[in-house]
């Protein structure tokens, strides 16, 4: 099994100050910042202040990243007067569960939080959809802020409120709807990712390349793939794009109405995946990488996307070491992993299919004929 990994820190990696940019998720009086930048984390309170909160904080974090982390974050809020407390989940995708969940409502109560107090999640996307979850339903929702740790997160789960756990029956069944009040994303805590893991969150940069803005394809085709994890510059620029994409879809369309579905760009085969090949065995980001390819060559056959578009995400997701080869499974077992996307509405698996890079539709119906077809035919093989 491939493990989800963080690399001892390594001081001599990212010191470099960088000038901190700020992009907004404009949604009315739910309206928040990220703040995407290097020294985050050591400035939280200042930050989580200037965001009206004050009292009580639960800071949620995991095994791996509060050793690493938590005492920094803790300084920075006890220095802004922020009464702490402090609860760690164990480390992978079976902390979303109604276990620590209550373990995270039996901290709040205990250490007295409010309707006025304030849930931190310091981690990746399990902490913060897990975290994000207790907070939009503990005395019937308070707040929270996102301190993402990996890129993943920072790009794509702590951004646009979805939180929630999941369900012996399947990933995410329960949730909700709850914007954080502020998503603060400290570049520097990247480099302890692994890099397998930092590929993992570039697949859902590569994803905004293809379904909004070719731009992030460039910067990604000249950014240097052994040393960007360690380029405050560029990743700033790489998370601000994506976090603009991301804030821009959600104010358009919140609660997934319509195009929200954008963002599921090579999901629907990825989650197939994840399921088929057990969860773990692919890190969330490679099984999408498989699916983006996928979406790609079914975008060819059925919506006039051209194959130098095809041959293009796929070079840019080799040059980061993201796997782009159809695995060893049986065709079965993924159709049926397919139809059983919580996603299919009125017996259609709705995928996202592109027309131009920069150019998708959603809710696009394919024949089980044309979905076979390409899984044998055009999918690369290793
Ligand atoms: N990760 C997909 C979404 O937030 O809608």
């Amino acid at each position: 099994m491939r493990r989800y990994g963080y690399y001892p820190l390594n001081r001599s990696g990212m010191n470099s100050e960088i000038m901190n940019t700020t992009c907004t998720v404009e949604l009315a009086q739910r309206a928040y910042p990220i703040v995407i930048g290097t020294g985050l984390l050591d400035q939280a309170g200042t930050h989580v202040r200037a965001c009206g909160i004050s009292g009580r904080v639960l800071v949620v974090s995991d095994e791996t990243v509060h050793p690493l982390y938590g005492a920094r974050l803790r300084d920075a809020l006890e220095r802004e007067e922020l009464g702490v407390t402090e609860l760690t989940v164990p480390v992978g995708e079976s902390s979303k569960c109604h276990t620590q969940l209550l373990r995270i409502y039996d901290a709040a109560l205990a250490a007295g939080l409010e309707r006025a107090s304030t849930i931190i999640a310091l981690g990746g996307g399990v902490v913060g959809d897990l975290a994000g979850y207790a907070a939009a339903t503990y005395l019937r929702g308070i707040r929270y802020v996102q301190v993402p740790t990996s890129l993943l997160a920072m790009v794509d789960s702590a951004v646009g409120g979805k939180t929630g756990v999941n369900l012996p029956q399947g990933k995410n069944l329960i949730g909700a709807f709850h914007q954080p009040t502020a998503v603060l994303a400290d570049l520097s805590v990247l480099e302890t990712l692994s890099p397998r893991e930092f590929a993992a969150g570039l697949a859902e940069v590569i994803k905004y390349g293809v379904i909004v803005d070719p731009d992030v394809l460039s910067l990604l085709e000249q950014a240097d793939p052994d040393a960007l994890q360690r380029q405050p510059d560029t990743l700033r620029d790489v998370v601000q794009r994506s976090c603009a994409i991301k804030a821009e879809v959600v104010r358009r369309d919140e609660r997934e109405g319509g195009l929200r579905a954008i963002l599921n760009f090579g999901h629907t085969l990825g989650h197939a995946l994840e399921q088929v090949c057990g969860y773990g065995e692919w890190l969330h980001g490679e099984a999408i990488a498989i699916g983006m390819v996928y979406a790609a060559r079914l975008s060819q056959r059925v919506h006039g996307f051209s194959t130098a578009e095809s041959e293009r995400l796929i070079a840019v997701l080799q040059r980061h070491r993201l796997p782009v080869h159809a695995p060893a499974v049986s065709w079965p077992a993924l159709l049926e992993a397919l139809q059983r996307d919580k996603k299919k509405k009125a017996g259609t698996v709705g995928f996202v299919l592109a027309r131009a890079l920069g150019q998708v539709d959603y809710g696009c119906a394919v024949a089980e004929t044309d979905l076979h077809a390409v899984w044998e035919e055009d999918m690369p093989r290793s």
